[in-house]
């Protein structure tokens, strides 16, 4: 072999080094064999960037897979199929710490549930086979035993969020209920500022993002539109998105006897801003419901009938803060949970006559995708797919990656198992977690 081929052939070796260099995070077996070919500094620098390529390229894809993760087909299908709740709402207190004048969902004359009871309930909640479970009240952040509640929730193989309003949050308790499992986090922001509806404001909740930074917990945001939060819901979804985190601010609901505790708002500027929502959904953007349920927002909007059989009590339903089965937020019974059987959830796979105007969305989610699955998800990973090349683009800038945080870039809107009354699984949030049950 003349001079020239074996230059050729040492740059083909060399190139192929570099590849297996970044492809691999490099054993020390690969490393001895490189060096009989590389000069030792020359290998040192291989071994460097070809690790630092490699795990660039993991964040990447795993980044990529986390996008998709809600949609584990084989975790959350059979609940598709089967005739097994696929989440419950707990509320684990009446109590809560604020008073947001639209809200019906708080009572503070009542005591906190005891820890006891409350994993006597969730004991039963995984036997009726429920795979999810969103603790939700009043506030569960005042319950004293939240932490230890979130551990047997998961001890028990239940995917768990929480719900909160995020002003007892503290960087200790956040890594307190990470530790515990805790999976899914909604802080519901509904304001720049403060006002006389709603103090949840991202004046409380801003310098609380930066301990999500290296937390695992799924970080996800959602806003009440309404007249007094309307000028402010749209900085509200910006600040969201704009820190990477999935965001959804939605149409404020009745109560249970149909009435609106505040003023909603202008119906055309209202419409306006759930059509530009619909747009950038389309578009890829990290809004935290799906397309179907911003369309549904509309039609109840427009006043238009929607087709749909409400699954709540059924594939969904919720536990008071007394142990009782509750249909939904908004439709009580006065069953004790434990003597509820698969059969009387069953009983209630049917159109209700509630439906018309119902605001309660996660029930709507929640009903839509068993009924609809693929042109729900269908939607959803489109939207989702759309994503990719941004993240591409960034991958080649790290430091602006670095700007966003990892879990709560944390796409999974999928967790929309967020188990705020209403606010329930979006598109996303759906399906997700591990199955045990
Ligand atoms: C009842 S709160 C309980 C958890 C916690 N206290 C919080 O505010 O996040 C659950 C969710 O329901 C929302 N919510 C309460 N009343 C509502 C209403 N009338 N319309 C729309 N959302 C409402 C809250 O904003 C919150 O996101
Ligand atoms: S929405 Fe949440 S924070 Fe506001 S009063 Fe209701 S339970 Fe409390
Ligand atoms: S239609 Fe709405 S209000 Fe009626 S039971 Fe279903 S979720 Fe509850």
């Amino acid at each position: 072999m003349g001079v020239g081929g074996s230059a050729r052939a040492r740059r083909r070796s060399t190139h192929g080094w570099r590849v297996v260099g970044r492809s691999l995070k490099l054993s020390k077996k690969v490393a001895g064999v490189m060096k009989g070919y590389l000069p030792a500094p020359l290998l040192r620098g291989q071994v460097v960037v070809g690790c630092m390529f490699f795990r660039h390229r993991m964040k990447l894809l795993d980044k990529i897979g986390r996008e998709f993760s809600g949609y584990n087909i084989f975790e959350s299908g059979k609940r598709l199929v089967d005739r097994k709740p696929l989440q419950c709402s707990l509320y684990v207190t009446d109590r809560c710490n604020l008073d947001c004048a639209y809200c019906t969902e708080y009572d503070n004359s009542r005591p906190h549930p005891s820890l006891d009871d409350l994993k006597k309930w969730i004991r039963k909640i995984r036997e009726l086979g429920t795979m999810r479970i969103a603790l939700v009240g009043g506030e569960p952040l005042v319950h004293p035993n939240i932490v230890e509640l979130v551990r047997y929730c998961r001890e028990l193989g239940f995917a768990t969020s929480l719900t909160t309003n995020g002003f007892l949050l503290t960087r200790k308790l956040l890594a307190e209920l990470e530790d515990a499992g805790l999976q899914v986090m909604q802080i519901s922001v509904d304001r720049m500022t403060p006002s006389a509806i709603t103090k949840k404001s991202f004046k409380t909740i801003l310098p609380k993002l930066d301990y999500f930074r290296d937390s695992k917990i799924s970080l996800h945001i959602t806003g009440v539109i309404c007249a007094d939060t309307l000028p402010e819901s749209r900085a509200v979804l910006e600040t969201g998105l704009s820190r990477g985190i999935p965001t959804e601010v939605r149409l404020v609901h009745a109560d249970p006897l149909h009435r609106f505790r505040v003023d909603r708002g202008p119906r055309e500027e209202l419409e306006r801003f759930i059509d530009s929502m619909i747009e950038r959904k389309r578009r890829g953007e990290k809004i935290h419901t799906s397309e179907a349920i911003l369309s549904y927002q509309r039609s109840l909007l427009r006043g238009e009938h929607v087709e749909w059989t409400c699954m709540a009590g059924y594939k969904l339903f919720f536990v008071s803060a007394q142990g009782k089965f509750w249909i939904c937020s908004m439709v009580h019974t006065d069953k004790h949970i434990m003597d509820v059987t698969l059969d009387d959830l069953y009983a209630n796979y049917r159109k209700k006559s509630c439906q018309r105007g119902c605001g309660v969305y996660c029930a709507v989610s929640a009903s839509l995708l068993v009924e609809k699955p693929a042109q729900v998800l269908g939607k959803e990973i489109v939207a989702r797919a759309k994503r990719i090349p941004s993240m591409f683009r960034r991958s080649l800038t790290p430091d602006t990656d670095k700007a966003t945080h990892g879990a709560i870039a944390n796409p999974d809107g999928t967790h929309e198992m967020n188990g705020s009354t209403e606010g329930g699984p979006s598109a996303d949030e759906g399906v997700t977690l591990r199955e045990n049950a």
